[in-house]
């Protein structure tokens, strides 16, 4: 899985009107070294235990905090892209 070529586009459909930092340029920078507000599981992005990625729960039904985010372009499908990507060592590829 590739960040520019696979998940970078997702944002910029749903996501990056809503929130500046998931624009292209900035979003990867702030996903691997920026703490969310959840005190429960406060990386958006972990490569460790991926199914605990915040930003991977915030596309489901009932995140650790707050609500769910969603977007037509995230189609289970794309959001399993996103876990592989994860999976891999969430490079900046
Ligand atoms: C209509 C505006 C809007 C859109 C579009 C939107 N968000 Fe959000 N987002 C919010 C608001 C408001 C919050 C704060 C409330 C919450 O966490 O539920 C938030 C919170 C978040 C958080 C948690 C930030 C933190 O540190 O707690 C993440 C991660 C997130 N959004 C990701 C996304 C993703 C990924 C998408 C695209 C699928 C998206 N958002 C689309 C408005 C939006």
């Amino acid at each position: 899985m590739s960040f520019t070529r696979d998940i970078q586009p997702l944002f910029d459909e749903d996501c990056s009107k809503c929130h500046d930092y998931l624009k292209s340029g900035v979003s990867y920078k702030m996903l691997t070294t920026q703490k969310s507000s959840c005190k429960v599981t406060p990386n958006y992005i972990d490569t460790v235990n991926p199914t605990t990625s915040y930003l991977y729960l915030k596309l489901h039904e009932n995140p650790t905090n707050g609500t769910i985010m969603k977007g037509e372009h995230w189609t289970p499908e794309n959001i399993n892209k996103l876990l592989l990507w994860i999976e891999q060592g969430a490079k900046n590829n």
